[in-house]
Order: C-alpha cells, then sequence, then structure tokens
C-alpha cells in the first residue's frame, strides 16, 4: 500500500504523477500549469506539475514510498552541455532541486529507461491480458529509439530495442527536420503536415527520397543503418532548393510522400513483428510517432492485430506514467486494469468558478442538458469546463469546445473565431451506442476512446457531419463517448441526439491559439469575455456575456 511519484527527464512534455495503493490520482504535465506551449521546455522539469500534486496531496515527494524516475539518463548527458541551450541556467538550477528532494527522500528510487515507461503507460493502461509493445520515438538520453516488449499479466519485458547508434534511423525525426520548411515548429506541429498530406499528389522522387532516410530491412528488425540526422537536414535542404516549398500544392505532396512512407514504412515493420509473435493479437503503442492518428488507422486496418491501443499521454507525457507505475508494480500494488478515462488533472469548485464570474457582466441560467442540445442545435459555439482536467494532448469533455457538426463552413468559421490555423478537420465526438452506424470501426473502440485514430465514415453520413469529416479521404478521429467513463459528455450527446436525429458534435480543445489546454477558471472567463466562445458550459451554470444593443456595441 504505497505512495508512489513518477517524475521524468525527458527532453519535453514534463510531468508528474501520483498513484497510491496502485491507483493513479494525479497525472498532470507542466505546460498545462505553467501556460506555456513550448515544444522545448528545457529545464522546466522542476515541475510545476510535482509541486502542484505535491499541494493537493499532502504528500511530499520526499515522504513518499516510491519514486519512479524516467529517462534519468538526459540529466547526466545534458546537465554540462547546456552552455548554448535557452535556460540553461534555470534547467541547471530545477535539476539540482529536484536531485535535492530525491536524495532527501527516504522512498526507494527506481530509474527506468525511457522506453521502458512509454511502453508501461501503454501496457499497463490497455487492459489487455496479453500483448505486444511497441515505442517509437525520436530518441533520448538512452539512444534508443524504439522497443518491442511482451506484456503477460504484470509481466513486461524487451525482446528488441531500435538502437539510435548501431542500427537505427528515427521515423519520428524525420518529421521533426521537415516542420521548419513548412513554416512549422518542430515537436508541435507534425499533426499539421499529416493533415497536408490529404491534398498532396504521389511522386516517385520524393517517395525514394524518403526510403534512402529509412527504410525497414525485413527480417532484421532493424531500420536503414547508413544515414544520420545531419543527412535529413540536408535532404530538406535539398528539397527546399529544388522549390517545393514554395507552393502549397508542393508542400502537400512533400506531406503526402512523408506521410506514405511512414505507413508503408510501419506497415512492412508491425506486420514482421506480428509475424514473430503470433501469439499476441493485441498491440500496445506509446511514444510522439502515435500521435499520427492516420497512421494508426492504417496499421489498425493491416489485419494483423484485433486491438490497438494507443496511450492517451502517447508523447513523453508517458515518461513521468510509465514510470509512477514500473515503482507501483515494484511496491507490488499495481493491478491489471483499463484506463477507463483521461480525467487525472485538477478540478476547481463552484466558489473558485463563481468568484471568477463575479468579475464580468454576465448572464447565468441553471445547468440543464436539455438547455445545452438547444443551444448547441441553434449553432451556438460552447466552451464545456467541467470535472477534472484530461491527461495528454487531446480534450476529451472537460475542457472541450462543443459546436454542431452539420454546418459544411465550420472549419472555417471556427479556425477565425478561435484564431488557429488548424489544416486536419475537427473531430467529432460520438454515443458509444451510434458509433457503428456512423463509422466503419474495425476494433480498437477503447483507444477510440482518448481520439487517437482514425476511421472511416459511412457513405450515409457523410453529409449529415460534413464539419468533422476530411474532405478528401472521408475520414474522421471520433472520440467513443461512453456513459459510464464520460458522462457529461455522453448526456450532451444524448439530448442533442434526441433534438436533431444526430448523435454526433464536434469537439475541439478549449484554449486560444498558442495556448495548453485551459486549466483555471479565469482562463475560460476571459475567452467568454473575449468571444472566443458564446457561452461557458459549467456543471455550476452556463455563462454568457449580457448583449449589448448595437449602438452601445458600436461606441
Ligand atoms: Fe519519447
Amino acid at each position: 500500500m504505497a505512495k508512489v511519484y513518477g517524475v521524468g527527464f525527458p527532453f519535453h512534455n514534463h510531468s508528474s504523477v501520483y498513484i497510491e495503493n496502485g491507483k493513479i490520482i494525479y497525472a498532470i504535465e507542466d505546460d498545462k500549469m505553467m501556460r506555456t506551449k513550448t515544444p522545448w521546455i528545457w529545464g522546466w522539469t522542476s515541475g510545476t506539475s510535482l509541486n502542484a500534486i505535491e499541494d493537493a496531496t499532502g504528500v511530499l515527494l520526499e515522504d513518499a514510498d516510491y519514486i519512479g524516475i524516467g529517462d534519468f539518463n538526459l540529466v547526466h548527458s545534458y546537465y554540462n552541455s547546456f552552455n548554448v541551450r535557452e535556460y540553461n541556467e534555470q534547467y541547471k538550477k530545477d535539476i539540482v532541486n529536484q536531485l535535492l528532494k530525491i536524495k532527501k527522500s527516504t522512498a526507494k528510487v527506481l530509474y527506468y529507461p525511457h522506453h521502458d515507461c512509454h511502453a508501461a503507460a501503454a501496457y499497463y493502461l490497455s487492459g489487455f491480458e496479453k500483448a505486444l509493445v511497441v515505442s517509437m520515438d525520436g530518441g533520448n538520453g538512452e539512444h534508443e529509439l524504439g522497443t518491442i516488449q511482451l506484456g503477460n499479466g504484470l509481466d513486461m519485458h524487451r525482446v528488441h530495442t531500435l538502437d539510435m547508434h548501431t542500427n537505427s534511423n528515427s521515423l519520428a525525426t524525420i518529421w521533426y527536420y521537415s516542420c521548419p520548411k513548412f513554416g512549422f515548429v518542430g515537436n508541435k506541429d507534425e499533426g499539421k503536415i499529416m493533415g497536408m498530406a490529404g491534398h498532396g499528389n504521389y511522386n516517385e522522387r520524393l517517395m525514394n527520397g524518403f526510403r534512402s532516410l529509412v527504410t525497414y530491412n525485413k527480417g532484421h528488425l532493424t531500420f536503414s543503418p547508413t544515414t544520420h540526422d545531419y543527412l535529413y537536414e540536408w535532404f530538406f535542404d535539398q528539397l527546399e532548393r529544388e522549390g517545393w516549398f514554395e507552393t502549397e500544392q508542393g508542400k502537400a505532396d512533400v506531406a503526402f510522400a512523408m506521410q506514405s512512407h511512414l505507413e508503408e514504412t510501419m506497415v512492412q515493420y508491425l506486420a514482421d513483428v506480428a509475424e514473430r509473435y503470433p501469439d499476441y493479437r493485441n498491440i500496445c503503442f506509446a511514444g510522439g510517432l502515435f500521435a499520427n492518428v492516420k497512421m494508426n488507422q492504417i496499421i489498425n486496418e493491416m489485419g494483423c492485430f484485433d486491438n490497438i491501443f494507443v496511450t492517451p499521454g502517447m508523447g513523453d507525457e508517458s515518461i513521468a506514467m510509465g514510470a509512477a507505475i514500473l515503482a507501483s508494480l515494484e511496491a507490488g500494488d499495481w493491478k491489471p486494469y483499463k484506463l477507463e478515462n483521461a480525467f487525472l488533472g485538477f478540478s476547481y469548485n463552484g466558489d473558485q468558478i463563481e468568484a471568477e464570474a463575479a468579475k464580468y457582466d454576465l448572464t447565468k441560467i441553471d445547468f440543464d442538458y436539455k438547455v445545452v442540445a438547444e443551444l448547441l442545435n441553434e449553432g451556438k459555439i460552447l466552451g464545456l469546463y467541467q470535472g477534472r482536467f484530461e491527461w495528454g494532448p487531446r480534450a476529451l469533455g472537460s475542457r472541450s469546445i462543443m459546436v454542431r457538426a452539420t454546418d459544411p463552413g465550420t472549419h472555417e468559421m471556427l479556425n477565425e473565431r478561435l484564431k488557429r490555423n488548424e489544416i486536419m478537420p475537427f473531430a467529432p465526438f460520438v454515443m458509444g451506442e451510434e458509433a457503428h452506424n456512423i463509422f466503419h470501426i474495425e476494433g480498437s473502440e477503447h483507444t477510440a476512446e482518448f481520439m487517437t485514430i482514425c476511421y472511416t465514415c459511412k457513405d450515409e453520413w457523410i453529409e449529415k457531419i460534413p464539419a468533422v469529416i476530411h474532405r478528401v479521404d472521408n475520414t474522421g478521429r471520433p472520440q467513443i463517448v461512453r456513459k459510464h467513463s464520460n458522462s457529461v459528455f455522453w448526456n450532451i450527446l444524448n439530448e442533442y441526439n434526441k433534438i436533431s436525429g444526430i448523435p454526433v458534435l464536434l469537439n475541439t480543445s478549449f484554449n486560444a491559439h498558442g495556448e495548453p489546454i485551459n486549466v483555471y477558471p479565469d482562463q475560460v472567463f476571459k475567452h467568454l469575455d473575449d468571444g472566443v466562445v458564446d457561452y461557458l458550459v459549467t456543471e455550476y451554470g452556463i455563462y454568457s456575456k449580457i448583449e449589448k444593443n448595437e449602438d452601445e456595441s458600436n461606441d
């Protein structure tokens, strides 16, 4: 019956996790607490998230029974080489503070490799009794790009490692290096390239170029041994010289080749993995590469696996999560478990919400599912702020903007309103009972509760929900919503379905451009005041701005 902290020192997505008696109590990312959405948060591992969890639980890190630490090597490898890095001094201070706290503790301190943490955060939350576990990313302090592990009951162990120096190159790193050429930020905007891919055309020269960077060598479970990171940069410089990034079509063609190459390579790799371990019909994924929901769809449709599960915090959020789970296992507390929902952050009470509401001139009506459904049916933009916020990058019903999915012009309207430049269509959330009628669902429904996979929309629904379906390939990235695990979202869908006959709504994260998902009450009331949303829906009331007449508003 142990108190367990999981912390990690990866390059980015620093997080903290607290598990007590084998139950995940909190899993929180630093960037959400700090309100900076920077892709590389050097030096902030000291963790606002850790301090916040300590405050909430009253359990200090040094008083825990076990501390699981993921990717500790980075501290060693980068501590002394940060002279040129931004946040250098702060980074060093934070690391030292963390280490002093850990040193002061009487806890049993356990260290886990980066990819073992990724794998643990996938397998031990999947609910599978037996599964292959594949982790893949752009690399880390241990110079590993991925692992294959076998999970059986509470046991999970490695059977293969993709090693950065000896036998592998990273598919994820290709995407990272491409971002600046598209005008994007690496480690943040890769999803936009995935969105652009749908608008591109096949080009043999591009495909062969990417194949020359990373090719799967069947039978060896390795990737091309010949290239290095600098060749990726050289390759993209060459494409730039050839003019591929000068037009939107050129960019889309490059994106198409990148996505095709990624899918082609992963299908080859995983078909081989499946053939080697034919007793394993389920597969779990973690690591930044699996943020690519289109690739996840292709893998799901390969037919090699009955179910895939992508952990909701698939990026390096899963380092702290995996470290905490592995330490909890070591403590003898962890039991087979299926993650019900990702609501592992903080919630705020009615008094805190009222205190913020009082700062503005607002109308308030009682919370009522029917009222929410009516407003959605009228085409209003609603910000939903309720319960504990989500673990991982997706808004799943605690901090979501909701809009009806029936208008083709919603994509442009929302981009303008939210000052975003989303290329991928906005995602639908769908009543679990109806999901099979709307999408061609090929297993993996559990992972779809966390919006980590695309499915193809059934023909008869494409025109009914155009705001959430990709116009080129008719796919969507649905969040399947269950009453037992996500009751507020489910009830909203249910009431809206009664009025409209459509058990689908559009869900996007509740935040303004460039911010992490909203956490604190002041942020959501500010967004209501700024006109980001028409209504703010909380469990304590539905708020809107008092309408001014035209003369006043023109003043
Ligand atoms: Fe990673």
